[in-house]
């Protein structure tokens, strides 16, 4: 009997450089690991690109939610979640059907992504940041409690507090985007870091401009600057709005100022300072020319709700900017 090399035998043939070559164990393939270190930047990128595009779904949802208020087409669809109990209800379309249809579907979208996220950022937690799947489960929660209050401003025929709470839940919803995204897209490559008192300061801006949009949302879904223009009634929502704008305004100079005037802060963080600066400058012009209107102009109006969902989100941005990188666990 012949011993094979296999039996590891001492009296097993001596290997010979004419044999064929002994078979080897392949050496260990290196690029699957390559590629789990990229995947996650990867992962992490492509989130970062589909939430960048969902804030702007998310404020072009409080925009055509305006819109669908002035045009007084909050019961254009009189049922839900369909529209005159279809998906499109073409005989009855006319504008206003249309952007409430469209607020509908833009909702639905957006509810849509974020389900697809936050299910990716469970399944694949171990690429992502820690924080990120519980930021992701919190949206879509918010989506959820938004949907259902959208519902609700429908059957309870378009109750102030429900459309105040409406509004208030889409500017969270773009805000937590907003701060998500700018987190995650790897601004926080930046060697210097905005101190733990600006972001305080930021945060209490931004707290002051989400109440003073909270305010306005109260005003505008109780018609009481249409009230008070034209039959003197209900004024004191609009003298209360136009008070606090001055101490919103005020703590948003006090958290876009020093990284203008003082060197050495990052570029983004700069540049979401100035962003903020001239978005609540514009906000008080186009509030001004809403009254001197006398809100008979829409695209006026809408455009005051767009720049006041723009400033919340851009204000949440410049919070998680340039926050610490956190080590991520494919990488440790
Ligand atoms: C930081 C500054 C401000 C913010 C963030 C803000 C935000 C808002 C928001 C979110 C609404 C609700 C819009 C809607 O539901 O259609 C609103 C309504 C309104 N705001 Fe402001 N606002 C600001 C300053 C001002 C100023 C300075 C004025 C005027 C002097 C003004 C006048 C109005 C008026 C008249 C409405 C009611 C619009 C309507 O009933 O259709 N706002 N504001």
């Amino acid at each position: 009997m012949v011993n094979s090399p296999a039996m590891g035998s001492a009296e097993s043939h001596p290997y010979s450089p004419t044999d064929p070559p002994i078979p080897q164990r392949p050496a260990r393939q290196l690029k699957p690991q390559v590629d789990s270190a990229l995947a996650a930047p990867r992962l992490q990128r492509s989130i970062a690109l589909l939430l960048s595009h969902l804030v702007v779904a998310v404020v072009a949802l409080v925009a055509i939610g305006g819109a669908t208020r002035v045009m007084e087409a909050g019961l254009a669809c009189p049922d839900w979640p369909l529209c005159y109990g279809t998906l499109l209800p073409g005989r009855q379309m006319n504008l206003q059907v249309f952007l409430e249809w469209f607020h509908r579907l833009d909702a639905f979208v957006v509810g849509v992504a974020l389900l697809v996220t936050a299910v990716l950022s469970l399944l694949r937690r171990a690429e992502l940041p820690s924080w990120f799947p519980a930021a992701a489960v919190l949206s879509l929660v918010l989506v959820a409690t938004q949907a259902g209050l959208g519902a609700l401003t429908v059957t309870q025929l378009l109750a102030a507090p429900l459309v105040t709470a409406h509004l208030g839940a889409a500017l969270l919803l773009g805000a937590l985007l907003s701060a998500a995204q700018v987190a995650l897209a790897g601004a926080s490559m930046a060697n210097s870091r905005p101190p733990l008192w600006w972001r305080a300061v930021v945060l209490l801006a931004f707290l002051g401009v989400f109440g003073q949009c909270l305010l306005g949302g109260a005003m505008a879904s109780q018609w009481a600057a249409d009230r008070c223009l034209e039959l003197g009634e209900a004024c004191r929502w609009l003298a209360v709005h136009r008070s606090f704008a001055t101490p919103a305004a005020l703590l948003l100079a006090a958290a876009t100022l020093p990284p203008l005037v003082i060197p050495g802060w990052s570029g983004l963080v700069r540049g979401l300072a100035l962003t903020a600066l001239l978005l609540v400058l514009l906000q008080i012009t186009l509030g001004v020319a809403t009254l001197r209107l006398q809100l008979a102009v829409p695209l006026v109006t809408v455009a005051h709700q767009i720049v006041a969902a723009l400033l919340v989100s851009v204000l949440a941005a410049a919070a998680a900017a340039d926050l610490k990188p956190q080590p991520n666990p494919v990488h440790a």
